[in-house]
């Protein structure tokens, strides 16, 4: 069923027409060369790349510099923008002081808005969106900043000094070291939990028009800094329905294991189905995918992989996790809605897992998220055609009419 046309010259007087669609079901918003996804066949594609390809043979860093210029590193491209973005990992030494004025108890993502926002603060040489140069600078600086961001705003929640990045490490290692060590012992990165939390970051790195990504370009197209840009991006990924997701999907599965666990999951289930219950089966569910998502199948595995190298193969939400899915994919219910699990339901249990805290979990999917936005941004900016974002409305308020004095009201 597509959108309904509304003649608008009826309803304004005016000449041309526009289309109503709320929630953008049918209305596509741009031209795009990044990310192709094929929802009936469960399919995902990075610049035609298919993300298990990446996933098997690529690192996040490689992904980033697919996603920013269009193919995949050779060998000295990528020695060099590892470096790059490797250099730029520090944040200016300000951002301390930024940080401590929020509550130690904030909402990392309360905090991750305020300091990606901020960062147009602090490097003015890369504020002008229109200047590709700059537009470059800012997307490494971002990529780069990211992980030591989250890592700050985590250290800050439980009292520890920062750790400052160590450049020699790769990527998801030095993130693990600025999250994980502290002053008083050596840190020796795991590499399979490396390995893991790289592959977290290449599936969260893109996703077309999601309604993040979407928030980046309608903000970006107003001329705005990137940084301030990313930051929209940042607060919209926050709900539940979105990156938020992950979090509330952990929640769930403790709630039914505190509930009984397995022997639960029926009654959860018949919750879930009862419309005026308000229980949705979180990590369920996609506004593109009426297949089972890809990223989903690799979060699984990865799942596996790490469940077993930290001897947790009988992890309780694991296992509660998968008999919910089993029962879901036969119940008529998800059956006729086309409902599978999405990239949340399984990136949780790997996270908690790793020891990342539940409430960091929509932190470190905007931290990946990140070269996303900026290359979509880039892409708008780019593009010859690209005007400032301006959705029309159809207009159900009063017609026009006089203010009386106040004793008259
Ligand atoms: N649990 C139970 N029922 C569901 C779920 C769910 N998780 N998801 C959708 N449904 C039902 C809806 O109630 C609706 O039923 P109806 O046709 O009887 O009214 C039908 O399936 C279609 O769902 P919509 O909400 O219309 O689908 P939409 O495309 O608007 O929403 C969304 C997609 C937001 C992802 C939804 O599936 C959802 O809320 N899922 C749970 C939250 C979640 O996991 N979000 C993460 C998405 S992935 C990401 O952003 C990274």
């Amino acid at each position: 069923v597509g959108p309904d046309v509304i003649d608008i010259r009826k309803l304004y007087g005016q000449t041309g027409k526009f289309t109503y669609d709320p929630g953008f079901l049918s209305t596509a918003s741009c031209n795009s060369t990044i990310t192709y996804i094929d929802g009936d066949k469960g399919e995902l594609l990075y610049r035609g790349y298919p993300i298990e390809q990446l996933a098997e043979q690529c690192d996040y860093l490689d992904t980033c510099y697919l996603l920013l210029y269009g193919d995949l590193p050779n060998g000295d491209q990528r020695g060099t923008f590892h470096k790059r973005v490797l250099n730029h990992t520090m944040v200016n030494e300000q951002m301390q002081f930024f940080l401590r004025g929020f509550r130690r108890d904030a909402h990392p993502m309360a905090v991750m808005t305020g300091l990606v926002g901020a960062l147009s603060a602090f490097y003015h040489d890369s504020t002008d969106i229109n200047n590709p140069e700059h537009r470059e600078i800012a997307a490494i600086r971002l990529i780069a900043k990211m992980p030591t961001l989250v890592a700050m705003a985590y250290k800050y929640s439980v009292g520890q000094p920062y750790m400052y990045p160590r450049n020699e490490l790769s990527y998801a290692g030095n993130f693990m070291r600025m999250m994980f060590a502290t002053p008083c012992e050596d840190y020796k990165v795991n590499p399979v939990i490396e390995r893991a939390l790289d592959r977290i970051f290449i599936l969260h790195a893109d996703h077309e028009q999601n309604a993040s990504t979407s928030t980046v370009r309608l903000c970006g197209s107003s001329g705005t800094n990137p940084f301030a840009a990313i930051a929209a991006g940042v607060a919209c990924l926050w709900g539940p329905s979105h990156g938020g997701a992950n979090e509330a999907c952990l929640n769930m599965l403790e709630e039914i294991q505190a509930m009984g666990g397995v022997a639960k999951v029926g009654e959860f289930m018949e919750q879930v189905k009862d419309k005026n219950s308000g229980v949705k089966l979180m990590g369920f569910g996609h506004r593109v995918y009426k297949n089972y998502d890809p990223r989903a199948k690799l979060m699984r595995e990865t799942c596996h992989e790490v469940l077993n190298e930290l001897g947790l193969h009988d992890d309780p939400l694991f296992k509660l996790a998968m008999s919910l899915e089993k029962i879901a994919l036969e119940d008529d219910y998800f059956v006729a809605r086309k409902l599978y699990p999405n990239v949340d339901f399984y990136s949780g249990i790997v996270q908690r897992a790793i020891g990342i805290p539940v409430q960091l979990f929509t932190a470190i999917f905007a931290l990946a998220r990140t070269v996303g936005w900026i290359a979509q941004l880039n892409e708008m900016i780019a593009d010859p055609e690209y005007k400032i974002g301006r959705p029309r409305q159809l207009f159900v308020g009063a017609a026009t009419r006089n203010v009386k004095p106040l004793n008259e009201r």
